[in-house]
């Protein structure tokens, strides 16, 4: 009875930034997929990707956020909600996965300009020196965006654009999507994330 809750420590939440590029079905499958092991989650967005979701996906964010809401162990955050616990280095956190990751908010996390609560988010992830992992979605990639994107790996984060697993022979583009979104969350650290097939294969390299 005594330690059911109170002693026990609770898991540190990953957070999610979803920005206004192309892909939203990535962040949708990265969400599924954290929600479906049971993670917790700390999610925000930017105004921008209001404008992507109906889009590409037929219904809103705020549709999306309140069904991840109901399903899984999620917390949202608005963009201009800098008093949420992401902005802070003294909450703990298991890392950042922004996906997908405009070109716009590349820069801006390049260049420490917080001017959104992703942006507070990513900047204390790299100051605390926790793992930040970018998903960009951009092309071609201009000389701007290489030499941004290069600077966010000089400073340890992870860069990983959203590739289709060819060898692992998607059928469909919602296996393609999928994938990619997992293998997003493997380079977060999350390895129970990827399928049987493709972690065998991560383990040969
Ligand atoms: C349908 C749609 C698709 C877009 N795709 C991209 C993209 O793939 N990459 C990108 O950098 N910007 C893309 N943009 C432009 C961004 O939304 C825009 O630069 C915005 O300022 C990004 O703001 P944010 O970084 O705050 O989300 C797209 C915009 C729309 C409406």
């Amino acid at each position: 009875m005594a330690g059911e809750t109170a002693a026990q420590p609770r898991q540190a939440p990953i957070i999610i930034g979803i920005s206004g590029s192309s892909g939203a079905a990535l962040a949708r499958r990265a969400v599924e997929a954290l929600g479906e092991l049971g993670m917790p989650m700390h999610i925000t967005y930017t105004q921008a990707c209001r404008q992507v979701w109906p889009d590409e996906v037929g219904r809103t964010i705020a549709d999306d956020l309140s069904d991840w809401k109901a399903r899984y162990n999620v917390r949202v955050f608005n963009p201009d909600d800098f008093r949420a616990p992401m902005s802070s280095g003294s909450f703990r956190t298991a890392g950042m996965l922004v996906i997908p990751c405009s070109m716009r908010t590349v820069s801006a996390i390049a260049h420490g300009a917080s001017s959104n609560l992703l942006e507070r988010a990513a900047d204390v992830i790299i100051k605390e020196q926790r793992r930040l992992v970018i998903v960009p979605r951009e092309t071609p990639l201009s000389a701007i965006h290489l030499e941004n994107l290069l600077a966010l790996a000089r400073m340890g984060v992870r860069i990983a654009p959203p590739m289709p697993q060819f060898y692992l022979r998607p059928q469909t583009a919602d296996e393609m999507i999928d994938l990619m979104a997992r293998r997003a969350l493997a380079t977060l650290g999350i390895e129970e994330a990827l399928p049987d097939s493709s972690r065998w294969r991560a383990n040969e390299e």
